[in-house]
């Protein structure tokens, strides 16, 4: 029946000596023209993301310019569990590191509710099965009051944390006064990503000096690299923030479907995640907050009233007084700004298996439903600070479906791999290094 249809369709334009472009499936047109109206410039470019090579269209810190030899030395030092020397414990030496929390396979992020680097053990298949150490106390491991954001495609925001404190560019312009604490380090003038990685030594327990990098081998890695630095300035915790900063710009999803679809392969994604896509970017109007490149949104926060971490099963070291559950507003200290949260973006989420800054969904499937739904589930966030685009939506179960499908596999670049290192120097196990992550990981 299809082929008959196709087949005088085929005839018909050839009588009519129609061009090949009217030929294409009617998906595609309708697709393009939504993606057009979603987009600020009317231009597809709005949702391409650069190659990960593209050094010179990725977004980038002028004090730190990305260059190949960088990024692979700071590839092999986010998964370098040689640097965790300052656990609270002696027993936990050596054993994690800052891809314990953000796991490729798990979509950059913990692959359980919380993560939890010094005071853990265990790996699982994608970090399921991770736990406290029995003799750490609950307020005693490296975990943090929020579900740790994904590091992909993070050189799209200019300010890092669900609550965007770190960096005094963007969006933190104009809030000097509140920099305290952790945030003291926005003053150095660094972006939000080289701020972050920098204060991530010390929150996460690691140590790095010029006799630490010189014994596990990274010396002529950071003489290569950061050979204009004063040798006392060279094997430091800025170096090593800056070669961090940059491989984690490199971490690109340039490779999904949706992407390879905007670039003119109209057969990179089926019918049925080109409808998903439609709903997206129509009738249930996500575009509205995840709009750009990794479809996050940089300079918006928003309330849609989800649940804090202190609400999830197993959570440790957070309660109902945690200045993360006011999101932008533990930050600014500005009322208005409370319980807002940051866009984050939508790419390679399949694995995580923990949505929302409290992990209170486990599937991309109960988020879509969220959405639908448009009913606020956390009794602390009044209604009237609940954002205007956050509604019922009155997608049926197949639009749901849909919806779920774009983001699951259209938005999902198998080509993560590229972006484990084959080795770490210290030659020790990654991304965990304690007895029982070895055995799960095979390191044994
Ligand atoms: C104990 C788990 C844990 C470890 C270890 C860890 N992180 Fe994170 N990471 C988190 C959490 C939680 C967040 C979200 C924090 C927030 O919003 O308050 C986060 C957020 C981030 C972000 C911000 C992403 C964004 O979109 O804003 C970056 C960048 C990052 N981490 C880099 C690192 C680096 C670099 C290291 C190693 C130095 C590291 N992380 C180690 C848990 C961890
Ligand atoms: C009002 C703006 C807004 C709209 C509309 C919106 N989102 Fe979001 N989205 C957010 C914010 C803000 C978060 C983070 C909330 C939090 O954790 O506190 C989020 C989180 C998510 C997450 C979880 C990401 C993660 O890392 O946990 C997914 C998936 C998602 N949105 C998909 C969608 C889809 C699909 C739609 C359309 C049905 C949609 N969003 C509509 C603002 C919005």
């Amino acid at each position: 029946m299809k082929k008959y249809v196709l087949g005088a369709f085929v005839m018909l334009s050839f009588i009519y000596g129609c061009s090949s472009d009217e030929l294409t499936n009617p998906l595609d047109v309708d697709l393009k023209a939504a993606v057009r109206k979603a987009s600020p410039n009317g231009s597809l470019d709005h949702f391409i993301l650069p190659s990960s090579t593209d050094y010179a269209s990725i977004p980038s810190d002028p004090n730190n310019p990305l260059t190949e030899t960088k990024i692979e030395l700071g590839r092999m030092l986010f998964f370098e569990t040689g640097i965790a020397l300052d656990p609270l414990f002696e027993e936990s030496k050596g054993t994690y590191s800052c891809a314990t929390c953000h796991i490729p396979e798990a979509g950059f992020m913990p692959g359980r509710a919380q993560g939890i680097a010094d005071g853990g053990s265990g790996f699982g298949v994608n970090g399921e099965g991770r736990t406290k150490l029995f003799f750490y106390d609950n307020d005693e491991p490296d975990v943090q009051g929020a579900r740790a954001l994904s590091v992909m495609n993070v050189a799209f925001v200019p300010n890092t944390t669900w609550s965007g404190q770190f960096g005094g560019n963007d969006n933190n312009v104009g809030t000097e006064d509140v920099w305290e604490g952790f945030t003291e380090i926005n003053e150095l003038g660094l972006m939000g990503l080289e701020s972050q990685a920098l204060e991530g030594f010390e929150l996460h327990r690691m140590i790095v000096n010029g006799t630490i990098i010189d014994t596990l081998g990274y010396k002529p890695y950071y003489d290569a690299v950061f050979g204009s630095f004063p040798v006392s300035e060279r094997y430091t915790k800025l170096t090593t923030s800056f070669a961090i900063s940059a491989y984690l710009r490199s971490l690109i999803t340039n490779d999904a479907p949706f992407q390879h679809w905007l670039k003119g392969n109209e057969f990179a994604m089926s019918d049925e995640q080109k409808e998903g896509a439609l709903l997206f970017f129509g009738k249930a109007g996500c575009y509205k907050c995840h709009n750009g490149k990794p479809l996050n949104n940089p300079n918006q926060f928003y309330a849609i009233g989800v649940k804090d971490l202190y609400e999830a099963d197993e959570a440790i070291n957070t309660n109902v007084n945690d200045l993360r559950n006011l999101g932008r507003g533990g930050f600014t200290k500005k009322e208005e700004d409370n319980f807002k949260f940051k866009v984050p973006q939508l790419y390679n989420l399949k694995g995580g298996g923990f949505y929302f800054h409290g992990s209170s969904k486990r599937s991309i499937k109960e988020v879509v439903e969220y959405f639908n739904e448009g009913v606020k589930e956390n009794a602390m966030v009044s209604n009237s600070r609940i954002a205007a685009q956050f509604h019922p939506l009155g997608l049926s179960e197949e639009e749901i479906d849909k919806v779920v499908l774009f983001i699951e596999h259209s938005l999902y670049d198998h080509e993560f791999h590229k972006h484990v290192p084959q080795q770490v120097l210290s030659g020790n196990c990654f991304p965990n290094n304690d007895a029982l992550s070895r055995v799960d990981l095979g390191c044994n």
